[in-house]
């Protein structure tokens, strides 16, 4: 499978950030401290400026109004995108305003697979992206079903960050992928994110190992996708 997404990479970050920023996934959660406490770790508007290994917004039960700060990707898209057509790489995605850092661009929205599905999938794996919990696997695949975030592409060195976020609370085993700007992007950049990929790491159905070549055109490119 060709997956991309948060591999292994995040695992390393899980103990950079203080506890009271960490709500793993399965826990249980306290009913009112969360959001107060989920609050305090970011800035007023509701901006992440750097990526956590979990984040949870306020949901159904919190007593807080939608307009709350910690409701912010819960809502959806609202930057304008646009979808272009890259010299190299197909389709990408620009924004037509400028983004601050820190604020959320879009979902990494499909249909959810869990690895074993998505495994036997032929054809179109370019649209997977893996949620990287190696004990309860599930990918989300946008071939079929997906929003503008399945155009956009992978770079070296990106300008937004995957961020796992939840926020209906009884379902805390599959995150929903959220991109944040992780420095101010201005109007008609392309919008990229790292893909994550191990090089040497994906095969075929035989076992080869896969190459692609990266088009990223950042001074910092690996050369290679995967
Ligand atoms: C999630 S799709 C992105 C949208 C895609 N460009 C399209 O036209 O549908 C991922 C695919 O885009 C291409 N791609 C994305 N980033 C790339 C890069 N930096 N260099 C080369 N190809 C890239 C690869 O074919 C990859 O499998
Ligand atoms: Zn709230
Ligand atoms: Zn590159």
């Amino acid at each position: 499978m060709v997956a991309h997404g948060h591999g292994h990479g995040l695992t390393g970050l899980y103990m950079a950030f203080p506890a009271f920023l960490l709500f793993f996934q399965g826990s249980a959660l306290p009913a009112s401290p969360l959001s107060s406490l989920v609050h305090s770790n970011n800035n007023n508007d509701g901006a992440i400026l750097e990526v956590k290994p979990l984040v949870y917004e306020c949901g159904p039960h919190c007593k807080c109004p939608p307009s709350c700060y910690m409701r912010v990707s819960q809502h959806g898209i609202k930057i304008k995108l646009e979808l272009f057509k890259t010299e190299s790489r197909g389709w990408g995605v620009r924004s037509l305003e400028s983004i601050p850092v820190g604020s959320f661009v879009c979902e990494y929205a499909g249909e959810l697979l869990e690895d074993k599905q998505a495994e036997v999938l032929t054809g179109k794996d370019e649209y997977l992206f893996n949620l990287g919990n190696e004990e309860d696997p599930f990918t989300i695949d946008a071939a079929r079903k997906g929003n503008i975030g399945r155009f956009i592409n992978h770079s070296c060195s990106p300008n937004m960050y995957a961020q796992d976020v939840l926020y209906e609370y009884d379902e805390t085993r599959i995150p929903h992928v959220m991109f944040f700007a992780q420095e101010v992007i201005r109007p008609l950049e392309e919008l990229t994110y790292d893909y994550n990929y191990k090089i040497d790491q994906v095969r075929d159905s035989n076992g080869n190992i896969k190459k692609k070549f990266c088009y990223c055109g950042s001074a910092e490119c690996s050369g290679r996708l995967y």
